[in-house]
């Protein structure tokens, strides 16, 4: 479909991604935009001037009617419990499935039928590596990857039987600013309680892929433009890998520190952590979206984000 002056929600549009998708859509489309999110976790403040915001609970099915109408041309549902180790596991599974129903409920409901979901690399589990699109069996180690697999399922079933077009995002780690409950904040946070030592989850040689969030935005939007049939998987992330060891390298590069590592031990940083991930990105080169930067570099422009934000 063409984004162009189209009318979009986004839900979960208080968030890292989805406020950035908003800011994309207006500028680059000159997008109609309306964000629906409860603000457990995101910010209106990160909010750019001129998207309609709506406050809304979208485990509840009426206030995500209310946020689902006729007049849309897409909608982009982010909102999900996004803390991949927490502590609630029956709360995220049920809370981000639900969501995911309420919301393919609501637009077949208000006859809106072009739907782009934010999925994850943790539904492939521990595959093979670099992992493409169609790698089976999917076998996800995580409640969070079981719920975002899922969400997956609901939507083949509405693309195939229920006439949606539906892009799916299956996401390496996405960086950037206001971040939190992730690797690059959580080393910054460390620091600066404790700039002589750092402590480092697993043995630090977790190696997974980073992209920017500006990045990420921008193929999403391409992919929903460029991809045509009716139901489109692609993984979205960098074509290098980063280790958590150089993680804390760059953190401590861009504040000028030289702590001493202490690792917390195992080769993963908690139960349902996938310790090695790259996904192949050869589908989305293909369609013409090429990573524009290296995991590295996406994570030192998260590191720089980061602590800009704290000066
Ligand atoms: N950031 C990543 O590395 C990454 C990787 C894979 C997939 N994803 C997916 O991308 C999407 C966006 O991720 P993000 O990093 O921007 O996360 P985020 O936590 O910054 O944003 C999620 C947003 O959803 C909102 N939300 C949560 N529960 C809600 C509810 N019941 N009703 C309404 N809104 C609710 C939160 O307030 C928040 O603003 C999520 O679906 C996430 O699972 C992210």
């Amino acid at each position: 479909m063409n984004l162009r002056d189209s009318t979009v929600l986004v839900t979960g549009g208080g968030g890292l991604i989805g406020s950035h998708l908003a800011g994309h859509l207006q500028e680059s489309y000159d997008a109609d935009v309306r964000v629906a999110d409860d603000f457990s976790k995101g910010d209106p403040g990160r909010i750019p001037e001129g998207v309609e915001i709506i406050e809304a609970d979208l485990t509840d099915a009426g206030d995500t009617s209310e946020a689902v109408t006729a007049d849309l041309d897409v909608v982009f549902h982010l909102a999900a419990y996004t803390d991949t180790n927490y502590d609630d596991d029956r709360t995220l599974f049920e809370e981000n499935t639900e969501m995911t129903y309420n919301v393919l409920e609501a637009m077949e409901d208000a006859g809106v039928s072009n739907l782009a979901f934010t999925s994850s690399s943790t539904v492939y589990g521990e595959a093979p590596r670099p992992t493409p699109e169609d790698y089976a069996p999917l076998e996800p180690i995580s409640i969070y990857g079981s719920s975002k697999l899922a969400d997956e399922a609901l939507i083949s079933t509405y693309a195939k039987s229920y006439g949606f077009t539906a892009w799916v995002y299956r996401f390496a780690n996405i960086v950037g600013p206001y971040q939190r409950g992730n690797v690059i904040p959580d080393f910054i946070q460390k620091l600066q309680a404790n700039n002589e030592e750092l402590e480092i989850l697993g043995d630090g040689r977790q190696e997974k892929s980073y992209l920017h969030v500006t990045d990420c935005v921008d193929a999403m939007c391409y992919i929903v433009d460029n991809a045509e049939r009716d139901l489109n998987t692609y993984n979205l992330g960098s074509r290098t890998t980063t280790s958590v060891n150089r993680i804390a390298d760059i953190v401590s590069e861009e504040m000028d520190l030289s702590p001493e590592y202490a690792y917390t031990g195992g080769d993963r940083g908690w139960t349902g952590d996938v310790p090695k991930m790259r996904l192949s990105v050869e589908k989305l080169s293909a369609l013409g979206w090429e990573p524009p930067t290296s995991s590295d570099d996406a994570v030192r422009a998260a590191t720089r984000d980061l602590l800009d934000e704290l000066s």
